[in-house]
């Protein structure tokens, strides 16, 4: 018998509801908190929030079960085992981490701690975090012995977070006291050994299996740099595999088969080499800046993060260059784009490169029409509707007596696309592809000119 834990979830953003709702699907009971009442509200009427694949069904199989959700932490600390802080560490003008939230999470914890309560960081925070917090909540005057602080930092991806969480590859637990890691350890047990697959999971893991996940016990600090050091190893990867498809360009290599061919050793391994117009989303930027102005502060030359970002950068206006290389001027000309979010399967479109795109487009006198599947509603509030900016159906009517059709966001629906009917609605027979959705060869079989990624262009 797996034992319960009550517990809260501060913030019910990605992580925070993502993260509530799988501890409800594994057993606990769970409260998740926000201080915006009109969030809450909706999340008791049935809202989603998110668009997240499995999410809905998991919140309509705990909300009012073991799912709770309210707007008042002095009453959910009161009843809770783990506090786990969840809410945004966006970017300050500085490149830092803006830990003000986190801060006042600690506080407001702090004046209604009652029982010995393991308060966990779940936001990607930098090293030192768990000590602040530590020190804020003693300064409001809670004793040491009320509580412990761990580091259990969240690896899931937008667009499969319910099952990133359910099927992770490693849970990592940072903890400097054996009695909160064992909170930790009680939490986690439904998945690190397995009994949580033996139920009716209806979130099929990434290759289908039930695998129990590895938990991983190190120190509090070490855990902390584990995050930023993932994210900004894989923003690593995203840079190194995009300045070598700047190569291939040059030499005419594809370098699809260069990512294969490097992929396949072990070492390296195939994954997030996928070269396009750069790295975006909430975290991948904001991270790999957080963890360059950790390393500045504590005077370690770690100068290769710069050139990450800086790749990344440029990457993005390569793909502008393209696009005008392709059409001569930019001026007046019509563009369909498809694609808006950072990415595919997801709704978000926080720094996305398809965002940033748009707007280099817009300011150099091009009149734009975007499509995407879950990003529309957000991308209106950044780029309303006006004279240059308007928004389609779908794919089709985006591409309509457009001069090109531009591929931003790598949505899976997007390759089923029917290129002879998009060619028939081009006033120009021209796609650039910045996600290399497609084959070269399909493309051009089907009369279109198209421009993509590190791979001979086609005619
Ligand atoms: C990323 C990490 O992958 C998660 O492990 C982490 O938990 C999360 O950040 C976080 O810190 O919260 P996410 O930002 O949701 O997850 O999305 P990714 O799938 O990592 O993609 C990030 C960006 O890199 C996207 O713009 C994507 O298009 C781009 N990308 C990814 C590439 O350009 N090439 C690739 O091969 C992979």
């Amino acid at each position: 018998m797996q034992k319960k834990v009550r517990i809260t979830v501060v913030g019910s953003g990605y992580v925070g509801l993502v993260a509530a709702a799988c501890f409800a699907e594994i057993g606990h009971d769970v409260i998740c908190v926000d201080n915006d009442q009109s969030k809450i509200d909706a999340l008791k009427g049935g809202a989603c929030l998110i668009h997240e694949e499995f999410l809905p069904e998991l919140l309509d199989r705990h909300r009012n079960g073991r799912l709770q959700f309210s707007a008042n932490l002095a009453e959910a600390t009161a009843g809770s085992d783990a506090i786990f802080i969840a809410v945004g560490t966006p970017q300050s003008d500085t490149g830092d981490a803006d830990l003000s939230y986190v801060e006042a999470v600690a506080s407001e914890i702090a004046r209604h701690l009652t029982h010995y309560t393991v308060i966990v960081e779940k936001s990607t925070v930098p090293v030192y975090t768990n000590e602040w917090i530590r020190r804020t909540l003693e300064r409001n005057g809670v004793e040491r012995g009320m509580f412990d602080v761990v580091s259990n930092p969240e690896f899931l991806r937008e667009g499969t977070a319910v099952r990133d969480f359910l099927h992770p590859d490693r849970i990592v637990v940072g903890s400097d006291k054996q009695e909160a890691a064992d909170v930790l350890s009680a939490i986690y047990a439904p998945l690190t050994d397995g009994t949580y697959f033996d139920g009716e999971s209806a979130i099929p893991g990434p290759l289908n299996t039930n695998t129990p996940a590895p938990i991983l016990h190190t120190s509090t600090k070490s855990a902390e740099i584990i995050k930023h050091a993932s994210n900004a190893f894989l923003a690593l990867k995203i840079s190194f595999i995009n300045a070598v498809s700047n190569l291939c360009e040059a030499t005419d290599a594809n370098v699809e088969q260069v990512a294969s061919g490097m992929g396949l050793d072990s070492r390296i391994g195939g994954r997030f080499l996928r070269p396009g117009i750069g790295y975006g989303g909430s975290c991948f930027p904001k991270d790999v800046a957080a963890f360059r102005s950790v390393a500045d502060a504590l005077g370690v030359d770690f100068s290769l993060l710069r050139e990450v970002e800086s790749i990344n950068i440029e990457q993005q206006k390569r793909f502008l260059r393209k696009i005008r290389s392709a059409l001569w001027t930019l001026r007046g000309k019509k563009l369909g784009v498809l694609g808006l979010a950072f990415k595919g399967g997801t709704d978000d479109i926080r720094d996305s490169p398809a965002i940033a795109l748009i707007q280099m487009l817009i300011e150099e006198g091009c009149t734009v029409c975007a499509f995407d599947p879950a990003g529309m509603e957000r991308a209106h509030a950044v780029l309303p509707v006006s004279a240059t900016m308007s928004y389609a159906a779908d794919a089709y009517e985006a591409a309509m007596e457009a001069d090109a059709l531009l591929i931003l966001t790598d949505w899976d629906e997007f390759c089923d696309l029917d290129l002879n009917r998009i060619k028939l609605n081009l006033r120009y027979p021209t796609v650039l592809d910045g996600r290399n959705l497609f084959d070269p060869k399909t493309v051009s079989g089907a009369g279109l000119t198209y421009v993509s990624v590190g791979r001979p262009t086609a005619h």
